[in-house]
């Protein structure tokens, strides 16, 4: 199924997805491997290469970031052929290696988003940081008061501001926008209100909605809801896995139809990462 629930033949290609002026995008987070689940999820995420052209992972694809779990995802990816970009959740970072875990994913071909932007053909482009905590509107954490606070908030600019480079670096017409963290409130109504702080900040919507993206997918949020808009119109996904079996829009992954050039109109290109600085 995709976006609006319409089924969708399953076996159509890339090329006549772009030949329509659609690519087709999957997307999940928080599936948390542990050593156990060591092909759990192996032909589910193989089913991406016949029903979308990318994978997105919005973090959290592990329980405790250990080397063993990020060897059983990169296990459970092993069949997919389509560009898989990744960002990490928190709980990829919990044992202190996940430098060592990147290694695992990025040995698997998985592009890392930490800042650094993936360009699918000349058509689309993907921008994508963790995120970080601090709360929503007039209750956002402020840099007043302990290091400790300001060390906080500190981090939260950090990413907002390596996702503004990221975006700044796509030549793409269409920028879609991967985090681990909620860069809006609505998404993460449904859990306790008194963790919302703790599960996102919406100091990410600026750069998000002033490089009019196409769309937004984050994680962080089992409990939340499912889609939400940015103050400038911008759909947001919360693709957190319990959330898109709970909704029945999904299995493994969301799918998401993103309007882009058609195929006979634009420039086509092979998959690449950004290199060098931006200009
Ligand atoms: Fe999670
Ligand atoms: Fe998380």
């Amino acid at each position: 199924m995709t976006d609006g629930g319409k089924p969708r033949p399953s076996g159509r290609r890339r090329d006549d997805r772009r030949r329509d002026g659609i690519v087709r995008i999957a997307a999940v987070g928080d599936f948390h491997c542990g050593e156990e689940d060591a092909g759990r999820f192996r032909e589910a995420f193989a089913r991406a290469n016949e029903e979308a052209d990318v994978l997105l992972l919005a973090g959290d694809l592990t329980r405790r970031g250990t080397p063993a779990e990020f060897r059983v995802v990169a296990g459970e990816l092993a069949d997919v052929r389509i560009p898989i970009l990744a960002v990490l959740g928190n709980h990829d970072h919990e044992s202190g290696v996940a430098d060592a875990g990147l290694a695992i994913l990025r040995e698997r071909g998985v592009h890392i988003l930490d800042g650094e932007p993936f360009e699918l053909d000349a058509g689309v482009g993907f921008a994508g940081v963790k995120g970080f905590i601090g709360g929503f509107g007039r209750w956002t954490l402020t840099a007043f008061g302990e290091d400790e606070t300001k060390g906080i908030v500190a981090a939260t600019l950090e990413e907002v501001s390596r996702l503004e480079f990221a975006l700044r670096r796509l030549s793409t017409p269409v920028r879609v926008v991967l985090l681990h963290y909620s860069p809006i409130c609505d998404t993460v109504v449904g859990e306790p209100e008194q963790i919302f702080p703790f599960l996102g900040n919406d100091r990410l919507v600026e750069p998000i909605d002033r490089f009019q993206a196409a769309a937004v997918f984050h994680g962080h949020a089992h409990h939340g809801t499912f889609r939400g808009k940015t103050p400038g119109g911008i759909p947001v996904f919360n693709v957190s896995h319990v959330l898109v079996q709970k909704e029945g829009v999904g299995d493994m992954y969301f799918l998401f139809d993103v309007p882009v050039a058609r195929s006979d109109d634009a420039e086509s290109g092979q998959p690449r990462a950004i290199a060098g600085t931006a200009g």
